[in-house]
């Protein structure tokens, strides 16, 4: 009866000296776990006489209800104690000033291409798309660049090991358009195409939107009236542009239009070469050989072609000096489109 005594009083005494929750759950289990004191306790009645054992019984039964109930008492204490701790070193000042939030803007690139595709779906044109991983027939074949053809050297293609290749241009959805539907055909083809390439004019990926146009009686004059008004809705008044002889195996005769350079007037600077030019697109009737490769019979039909640079006619509606920063994602470059 003594032990019991001066057990459940010391007992008492941790539980009430315990500072926290493990130290709590320590005096527990020396008490009342499966090695605890009193449980040693209760283990030693079986060796007392029945009426002993009864009284000693009771006594022992009474010192751990008062040492469950002390324990539960101080865990609740603790519990608020720790929760009362916890929300004064995690208080929210609501007076403070918000965050806020960004606002999203589309990429002045997506920007442009839209802009291009609603200036010829306003001039009859549909929009047509094709695969970014091409084969050689579209990409080359069925444009009149056969296997040891030259112009595959102006290309740098990246190849995937098993022939297939990333488009180094929109031109092969021309072919996939003329094999596709029937004449007569006015479409334009805005995408993605990828070059081993890297300078303030060229990136490895970019994009091109390119038209197709097939009729009876299709001629370069209409070629070049149709990009005459292209140019001057795109940049919302007439812009000199300049038609220079140039060479296409899909395009015979075939021209490189150039823009007079909106950076230093056409004087001369780093970003025309000093030419006071900017290419910004091929263009050209479409070759027989083009027609014969897609099913299209060349006596009856004629059709012009262009392709022309996305990021180029980006670069010259917003005064964006290197086109590599159009793909850096630098936030200070994106937001200057976002407003209006
Ligand atoms: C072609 O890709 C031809 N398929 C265009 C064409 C279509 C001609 C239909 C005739 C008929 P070229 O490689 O010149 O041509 O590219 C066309 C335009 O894409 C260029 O005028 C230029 O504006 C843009 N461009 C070419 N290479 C890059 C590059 N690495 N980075 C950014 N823009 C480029
Ligand atoms: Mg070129």
């Amino acid at each position: 009866m003594q032990d019991l005594e001066s057990l459940s009083a010391r007992a008492l005494a941790d539980i009430e000296a315990s500072t926290d929750l493990a130290a709590l759950d320590a005096v527990r289990v020396a008490v009342l776990g499966k090695k605890g004191s009193l449980t040693a306790l209760l283990k030693s009645l079986g060796s007392l006489e029945p009426e002993a054992r009864r009284t000693a019984g009771q006594a022992i039964n009474g010192a751990r209800d008062a040492i469950t109930s002390a324990l539960e008492a101080r865990r609740e204490r603790l519990e608020s104690e720790a929760l009362a701790q916890s929300l004064a070193t995690g208080a929210v000042d609501v007076t403070l000033p918000g965050r806020g939030e960004e606002q999203g803007g589309l990429h002045p690139v997506v920007r442009t291409q839209t802009r291009i595709e609603e200036i010829f779906r306003r001039a009859g044109f549909e929009i047509a798309e094709g695969p970014e991983v091409e084969d050689d027939f579209h990409n080359f074949e069925a444009l009149n660049v056969p296997a040891d053809h030259p112009a595959r050297a102006m290309h740098d293609t990246f190849y995937f090991p098993d022939g297939r290749l990333l488009r180094t241009h929109t031109s092969p959805v021309q072919i996939r358009a003329m094999r596709g539907s029937p004449m007569p055909l006015r479409i334009i083809a805005p995408g993605r195409v990828y070059r081993c390439d890297s300078d303030v004019t060229h990136t490895p990926m970019f994009h091109q939107v390119e038209g197709l146009v097939v009729d009876e009686g299709i001629s370069f004059a209409n070629l070049k009236a149709v990009l005459r008004h292209f140019v001057e809705q795109f940049f919302e008044k007439p812009r000199d542009l300049r038609f220079r002889a140039s060479y296409f195996p899909f395009t015979e005769p075939s021209a490189e239009v150039d823009i007079q350079c909106v950076f230093c007037d056409g004087s001369g600077c780093r970003v025309c070469k000093q030419t006071g030019w900017l290419e910004v697109l091929g263009c050209g009737m479409v070759h027989p050989n083009v027609f014969r490769a897609c099913g299209v019979d060349p006596e009856r039909w004629q059709g012009y072609a262009f392709g022309m640079g996305v990021e180029r006619l980006a670069m010259l509606r917003y005064s964006v000096n290197d086109l590599r920063l159009f793909f850096e994602n630098d936030l200070r470059f994106l937001q200057q489109f976002n407003r209006g």
